[in-house]
This record gives C-alpha cells, sequence and structure tokens, in this order.
C-alpha cells in the first residue's frame, strides 16, 4: 500500500508575498474555496499578526471552507501564537504554525540570539500553541542552511512539546536535491521522537530546484509536502503543488505515495489563480503552461497521431484541460449559463446569475464562440466587480498618426454601490490611445500613479479573442495590480487601470 503525503498549500501566505500577488478578501475567499475543491489538506490562510487586514482574512477563510485543514502562521511569540488562535479557531480543522530561524545567520543577524535562546523560545512556543489545540506546525527557518545537529535538538524538543508537523525549510532555495535527501534522511534516523510528527518540507525555487528538491525530500520520508498554486511566492517562488502532484502521479511506480488532490481541478486552479492576481500563466510553464501540450514538430505530431503515448507522458483531461460538453453562445439559455459557470467552480445567487447571463447575451452578439475562458473572465469582470468605487461609464478614443494627437473622452462613475454617486468626464492627449486614456484616467481619479508593468494576452484564440490586460502601478509607496477582459483592448486597458487604482484605493483606506 502507498503512503500518503500530505498537501499543505501556502498560496494564500508565502504566495501572496510574491510581487504583484497581494489578492483582496473577497479573493482570498474564492481561491481557499478553489483549494478545497482541488483536495489540499492544509490550507495556510496567512500570518494573522502581520496586519488587521491578514487577521480578517484568515477568520474569514476559516468560515468559508469545511473539514480542510485552515493554518495561520506566527513566529514563535507567545503574541503573535495568541493572535494566530484568534484568527483560526472558529476552522473546523484549525492549525497553529509556529517557526523561528535555526541557521547561524539568521540567529547571530536576524535574531541576535544563541542556539540555547533559539531552542528556549522554540519550546516555549510550541507549548503554548499545544494549549490550543493538538493540531501544532513547527518550522526551523533556514533549516537548509542549519547545522544538522542542531536541528535534531531542536525539532526533538518541539515534538517533546506537542508539534505534530515538523518542517524543514529550504528557505533561501540553497540545497540540492541529493544534499536535501540525505538531510531528510539524517532527521528522521536520528531524531529520537521522529515517529510523533510528520515531516514536512517547505522549497523555494531561487536556483529552480523547489520541485526536484521536494520530491527528492518525499523519497526521503517526508510526508508534508508545502507548495502554491503555479509556483508562486517571495522571489522565485515556491514548490508548484501542480508540478509535485503531477510527478507524485506520473512516477507512482517510483514515489510509492499518494495525495488526496483531484487532479482534475489542477487547471481550473491555476487559471482561477492567474484571474485573481491578473498574471497569465506563462505559455512554456509546466503542467498548465499553454504549450504544455502542444506538438509543433513535424516528427513529435506524427508520433503524437500514431499513438498519444510516444510523446505524452499525461494527458490533458487528467489536469482538467478539456472543453465540456456545455457550449455557450447566442441561444444559451440561463440554466446552461448556470451550468457552465458551476462546472467552472462558481455558485451563483439568481441576482449574479441575471448580471452574467446579460453579459453573456451581449458578448455574444460581439463574438462568434465562446469559450470557458469567456464565461470565468466575464463572471470575474462583471459580477464580482461591482463593489468598485470608482467605474467606467463610457470613453471613446482617437488613435489618429496625423497633426491631432491620440486623445481620449472618458466619462466615470464614483461612489460606491447604493451609496451617492457623482458622474465625472475629461478628455486628454496621449503618445498613444491608451497613454490618452489612462492620464484621463489618473486625471478624474486625482492619482498620477506610475505604471510600473503592462501587459496584453487574449484569453482565447481568434481575432475577435477576448484580451486580457494585466497593469501594474505604484502611488507614494503603494503598489498594486489591475486586470481586465475585453473584447477591445483599448477599454479592456481602461478597465485594469480603473481596477489598479481601486485596489491601491483599498489597500491606502485600509492602512
Ligand atoms: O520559507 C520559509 O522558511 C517559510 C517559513 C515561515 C515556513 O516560509
Ligand atoms: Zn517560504
Amino acid at each position: 500500500m502507498s503512503d500518503r503525503v500530505f498537501v499543505f498549500d501556502t498560496t494564500l501566505r508565502d504566495g501572496e508575498q510574491s510581487p504583484g500577488a497581494t489578492m483582496n478578501l473577497d479573493e482570498k475567499i474564492r481561491m481557499a474555496r478553489q483549494l478545497e475543491t482541488l483536495g489540499v489538506d492544509i490550507i495556510e490562510a496567512g500570518f494573522p499578526i502581520a496586519s488587521q487586514g491578514d487577521f480578517e482574512a484568515v477568520q474569514a477563510i476559516c468560515k468559508a471552507v469545511g473539514d480542510v485543514q485552515v493554518a495561520g502562521l506566527c513566529r514563535t511569540v507567545i503574541k503573535d501564537i495568541d493572535r494566530c488562535w484568534q484568527a483560526v479557531k472558529e476552522a473546523r480543522n484549525p492549525r497553529i504554525h509556529t517557526f523561528v530561524a535555526t541557521s547561524d545567520i539568521h540567529m547571530k543577524y536576524k535574531l541576535n540570539k544563541s542556539p540555547e535562546q533559539v531552542l528556549d523560545m522554540a519550546a516555549k512556543a510550541v507549548s503554548h500553541a499545544a494549549q490550543y489545540t493538538s493540531n501544532v506546525e513547527f518550522s526551523a527557518e533556514d533549516a537548509s542552511r542549519s547545522d544538522w545537529d542542531f536541528l535534531v535538538k531542536v525539532f526533538e524538543t518541539a515534538i517533546a512539546a506537542g508539534a505534530t508537523t515538523c518542517n524543514v525549510p529550504d528557505t533561501v532555495g540553497y540545497t540540492q536535491p541529493f544534499e536535501y535527501y540525505e538531510m531528510i534522511q539524517y532527521l528522521l534516523g536520528n531524531i529520537p521522537n521522529a515517529g510523533k510528527a510528520i515531516f514536512s518540507v517547505h522549497c523555494h525555487n531561487d536556483l529552480g530546484l523547489a520541485v526536484a528538491n521536494s520530491l527528492a525530500a518525499i523519497q526521503a520520508g517526508a510526508r508534508q509536502v508545502e507548495c502554491t498554486v503555479s509556483g508562486i511566492g517571495e522571489r522565485a517562488g515556491n514548490a508548484a503543488l501542480e508540478e509535485v502532484v503531477m510527478a507524485i502521479n506520473t512516477r507512482k511506480e517510483l514515489y510509492n505515495v499518494e495525495t488526496r488532490i483531484d487532479t482534475e481541478q489542477i487547471y481550473p486552479s491555476c487559471r482561477r489563480l492567474s484571474q485573481i492576481i491578473g498574471q497569465p500563466i506563462p505559455p512554456y510553464k509546466a503542467i498548465v503552461g499553454t504549450n504544455a501540450f502542444a506538438h509543433e514538430s513535424g516528427v513529435h505530431q506524427d508520433g503524437v497521431i500514431k499513438n498519444r503515448l510516444t510523446y505524452e507522458i499525461m494527458t490533458p483531461a487528467s489536469i482538467g484541460r478539456t472543453g465540456t460538453d456545455i457550449v455557450i453562445g447566442k441561444h444559451s439559455g440561463s440554466h446552461a449559463v448556470k451550468k457552465k459557470a458551476e462546472e467552472l467552480g462558481y455558485e451563483l445567487d439568481d441576482e449574479h446569475l441575471a448580471m452574467l447571463f446579460s453579459a453573456v447575451k451581449e458578448l455574444a452578439d460581439k463574438k462568434e464562440q465562446i469559450y470557458d475562458e469567456d464565461v470565468e473572465a466575464m463572471i470575474l469582470e462583471k459580477v464580482y466587480r461591482r463593489r468598485d468605487k470608482f467605474r467606467l461609464v463610457d470613453m471613446s478614443v482617437f488613435s489618429g498618426t496625423g497633426d491631432v494627437p491620440p486623445h481620449a473622452a472618458v466619462v466615470m462613475e464614483f461612489g460606491s454601490l447604493g451609496g451617492e454617486v457623482d458622474i465625472r468626464r475629461i478628455s486628454s492627449f496621449g503618445e498613444g490611445s491608451i497613454d490618452a486614456v489612462f492620464k484621463a484616467i489618473y486625471g478624474l481619479v486625482g492619482v498620477p500613479a506610475k505604471l510600473e508593468r503592462y501587459s496584453v494576452n487574449a484569453v482565447t484564440q481568434g481575432s475577435d479573442a477576448l484580451g486580457s490586460v494585466a497593469v501594474r502601478i505604484e502611488h507614494e509607496g503603494i503598489k498594486a495590480v489591475g486586470r481586465a477582459t475585453d473584447a477591445d483592448v483599448v477599454r479592456a486597458s481602461a478597465l485594469a487601470m480603473i481596477n489598479a487604482l481601486n485596489r491601491l484605493e483599498k489597500t491606502r483606506e485600509e492602512k
């Protein structure tokens, strides 16, 4: 019988620390629900002491999900642990995840503590957390650069104090697969009470080895893997959940372990995340990139036609990359639209369904074929984006090349749903039509933000494909990402900019 590997997803904590991946409360809840559908065992929902926003997000996620375990992160500091418990205690299965650094360099320069002091902090923190719950995880930050015998002592102490999961992070993405394998084996073989805890790995991707290191650790006996959807995370990211899981599944005979992940939810999960954070899945991304199953060379195509197994080690269907039987178009009724939304993982109430239905009808007049991606984009654009403070009412753009420079006229609505609404108009010149639109929007909102990044992608194929635009802006030290999808890329750009300004405003208010 194969062993179970627990999947600990930290998309909403370590992943959210990735530049440009900040999510608001609604988005975190939507992502958490998708993670539960995906079948992860533990969702790390945030770092409750970090801010009031983080605390509330962790609390809200605990209430929004069912039996999946929900972890909150905290330092080995009593007030952090208390705050963490306040945030997670309403979950059906709460976990406290406490960490302290154990490498010489971190203890000396970051913590200014001796190894004995760190050992003491770990013992006190874990026993304090264990008074709240028996589900306590202890992480030795920067473990891969720590002294192995010191780690033996720290983990032995943490387990004796009540830790049921011991995490061995490669915090700076420094280790190598064979070295990490030996390290995990050493720890399992030398910690006297190792059998009382599950050993976990948490790898960063600075040298591009996060997945390889995680797999080596599993091979050595680790039974929890910490990862993120699409590998988002600090710096170069964390181990990508979809890569670890598909490696384990595809090479079952080697690993002889299993997870509870519903692999057909992998692609929908990566797509959901990409829509939420406004960053497209790179085409060459393993498992979920557009090219991952595309065979371009004649020799490969010939082989695949003769027998798919010649060049395909897994099927697109196994990760949920298939079209479904329900085709949405001009003649679809609201029942079909509802069903499609459900297939994509969205439960819509009647009011939201009516909004989606009218958006589908509007799009069907402009576009021949409506793909799943289009429907999902509409759900996110038209349904979930209603409570914005700034909203686009209308715009017109002139993109001349002669004496009249490109200019745009923009009309926007200001105010919140149910409150006072103020309509404002402006026109502006620009270097190009998108620049003119952005200047007009800045003029209306009164925030001359700096545009740090701008990208356009086609959501589906064909010249009538929806254009998906992502922007990143910065103003007075606050960064915000915005995204939008529309059949017209200039309009999508305006909507993405307005979305970013709304998010900037929210962050400013939260601060
Ligand atoms: O990378 C790391 O060490 C972490 C810990 C807090 C687990 O994220
Ligand atoms: Zn990390």
